[in-house]
Order: C-alpha cells, then sequence, then structure tokens
C-alpha cells in the first residue's frame, strides 16, 4: 500500500511501546480509534529499588513483550494479517529498553511483508489526543510534562512541533520522583505526592515558584528539590519532624502553579485559543483541576487526555504513527533505537 491509497481505506496500526517501564501494545484504528490498549507495567517490580532499573526492564520487555502484542491482537479481535502497519517507539527513553521493542517491530515487519513506522515518543504523548478527542486538529499550543520531558511547543502539523520553550534541567515528573524519593514515599513518586497532599495543609509550607526571565517559557524544576531537601533537613535540625503530606502538597502546589501559568502564557502568546496537555504528569489531579479552572478564566479550550492517556501506553504511538506514515510514509529495516531524539 502507498500513502496515497492510505487516505482511501481504514489502516490498521499494530504498534508497541517500550521506552521506560511499561511494555506496551495497541490496536489503533485510523489514528483516533483504540481496538485494544494493553499495558503491563513493572512498577512492582522496581518499587522494591526506590525506582526504574535499565537492566531490569530491558529483562522484563523480553520476557512480555510477545504476550503483550498477541494480547493486543486478540483483544482488538483481529489477526496479524488484518494489520496494515507495524509502529513501534524508537525513542527517546532508556537505550536498553527500547531495542526490545524495535527489535519486535522489525521482525513482525519483516515476517509479514508489512510496513514499518518509528515513533518518537514525545509525538506519541501528544497524539493520546488525538483519542481521546476526535475532533482535535493542529494547530495548537501542547504543555508535554513527563517523566524526562517538560516543554511547551505549537503543534504546525500532525507532525511537527515548534518548541516554545523546555526545561532547563529537570523534567516535572522527574521532580516529582526525586522529591517523593526525599520525604520517604518511594517510588513511582508522582501518584504517591498526588495522595499523600489529599491530606496535606496547604498553608503550612510555602516553596518559591521559579518563572525564571519575565516572558521566558522556560522551566527549572532543580532548584525545588533541592528546596525540599533543605527544608527537610533544616527542621529535623530542629528537632522537628515535617509532615510528609505538608511537605507533599507545598511541592506539588508550587511545581503546578508554574506548569499551569506558562501553558496559559504560551497560548496567549501565540493567539491561540486552545491548550492540549500531555504525558504522564497530566494524571495528576490538581494540574488538571488547576488547568481547568484557570483555562475556564481566560476563556481557553482545554485537552487533557484520559488518565490512562497519559502515561505511557501504546495506543498514543499507533495513533502518532498513523499521522507519521500519512505525511512521510514508511521507515524501513535500518530503524534504530535512539535515547534522545529531538523534536
Ligand atoms: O509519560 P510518562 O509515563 O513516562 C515518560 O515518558 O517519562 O511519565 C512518567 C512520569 C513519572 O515521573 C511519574 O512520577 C509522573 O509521570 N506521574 C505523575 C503522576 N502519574 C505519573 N506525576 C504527578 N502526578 C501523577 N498522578
Ligand atoms: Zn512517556
Amino acid at each position: 500500500m502507498n500513502t496515497n491509497d492510505a487516505k482511501k481505506k481504514d489502516i490498521l496500526v499494530l504498534a508497541i511501546e517500550s521506552s521506560c517501564d511499561e511494555t506496551a501494545a495497541a490496536v489503533v484504528r485510523n489514528g483516533r480509534e483504540v481496538l485494544s490498549n494493553i499495558i503491563s507495567s513493572q512498577i512492582s517490580i522496581h518499587t522494591e529499588y526506590g525506582g526504574v532499573v535499565p537492566e531490569i526492564a530491558s529483562r522484563h520487555h523480553l520476557t512480555n513483550i510477545n504476550g503483550v502484542i498477541d494480547k493486543s491482537l486478540e483483544e482488538a479481535n483481529v489477526s496479524l494479517d488484518d494489520i496494515d502497519l507495524i509502529a513501534v517507539t524508537n525513542g527517546p527513553g532508556l537505550i536498553g529498553a527500547l531495542v526490545i521493542g524495535v527489535a519486535a517491530a522489525k521482525g513482525l515487519s519483516f515476517a509479514m511483508g508489512k510496513p514499518l513506522v518509528g515513533v518518537n515518543h514525545m509525538y506519541g504523548h501528544i497524539s493520546s489526543n488525538f483519542i481521546s478527542y476526535p475532533e482535535l486538529e493542529p494547530p495548537f499550543v501542547c504543555l508535554v510534562v513527563s517523566g524526562g520531558h517538560t516543554s511547551l511547543v505549537r503543534m504546525e502539523s500532525y507532525t511537527k512541533a515548534t518548541v516554545l520553550g523546555s526545561t532547563r534541567d529537570d523534567a516535572a515528573g522527574e521532580a516529582f520522583d526525586k522529591v517523593a524519593r526525599v520525604i520517604g514515599l518511594g517510588y513511582p513518586g508522582g501518584p504517591k505526592i498526588e495522595k499523600a497532599a489529599k491530606d496535606g495543609n496547604p498553608d503550612a509550607i510555602y516553596f518559591k515558584r521559579v518563572y525564571l526571565e519575565k516572558g521566558s517559557l522556560d522551566f527549572s524544576f532543580s532548584g525545588i528539590k533541592t528546596a525540599v531537601l533543605n527544608f527537610v533537613n533544616s527542621e529535623r535540625q530542629k528537632g522537628n519532624e515535617p509532615k510528609t503530606e505538608d511537605v507533599a502538597i507545598a511541592f506539588q502546589d508550587a511545581v503546578v502553579e508554574v506548569l499551569v501559568e506558562k501553558a496559559i502564557s504560551a497560548v496567549k502568546e501565540m493567539g491561540e485559543k486552545k491548550l492540549v496537555i500531555a504525558g504522564g504528569v497530566a494524571a495528576n489531579g490538581k494540574l488538571r483541576d488547576e488547568l481547568a479552572r484557570r483555562c475556564a478564566e481566560e476563556n481557553i479550550e482545554l485537552f487533557l487526555p484520559e488518565k490512562i492517556l497519559c502515561t505511557d501506553n501504546a495506543a498514543m504511538i499507533g495513533s502518532a504513527a498513523y499521522y507519521k506514515y500519512i505525511a512521510d510514509g514508511a521507515d524501513d529495516l535500518s530503524l534504530d533505537a535512539y535515547a534522545d531524539i529531538d523534536w
């Protein structure tokens, strides 16, 4: 099938995702309709180490990937013969984890004679919105907040993002994970901080919001991690044990405020009316609530993917692959995995 035919008939994508600690496969029709979305999480395995251990992640991907792919086909009620396109995340991510998915996808593509498309994980995250919102089309401003990235981008088309601002140090999710470790909540940090914050007193502690230079759409989250550490240590030296829940809510509020205000500024600066959110941190309830409140005030239309599509999954990769295939065609079997890929 060539890309012209692609515009005429349905395209069923089998998508594979293994960039971090989720082994995932999905079947997606025409970039928008999810027929199956299987996620095998390794959270319980990595919890005992306090974070993702890359070597262990790779081994589990290897053990799980064929079963996850089979299950995605079975749940979608299709066979490999019915699939038009094999898609896989080929970066950014943990290199040893990525290569497992890429090898599986290349094997299937070669054995079945099906086209192969490598997908940038960040475009995948953004594309989760095309599943949650079937009417959504570019251009739009998107806040991408994950464990490895925090950026504000303008999606010019389905396949081209212009970066408006990025973190200069830690990603927002990384800050959640590091602070969770400092205050003894452990891994996975984001959901544990969110849960603890529900019982915190919002007025007990205040951490400074880091906005950088006036007008900047960049972020910096490494300072708040140090601020939390210093606060906890100095309280302990005074003989006080700070309440975990109070630290959690103070940290979460500081990060959320900056994410929300910078995202709103980006939308206004671009003269847009839509704000789209993507990435694992977008599953955070406080961030979702604050975005909804501020977007309503500013008359901005907000797009938030379902929580299961915020964190790593293969359905979003299937969506991004569909649009990449329509725009640029397929990759060949020399497709490689990259720990870092640019936008
Ligand atoms: O997008 P993602 O699943 O993987 C990457 O591409 O990095 O994002 C994972 C990140 C982790 O840092 C995790 O702590 C954070 O997303 N996260 C959350 C929540 N759920 C996941 N952060 C805050 N609140 C949450 N509920
Ligand atoms: Zn991700």
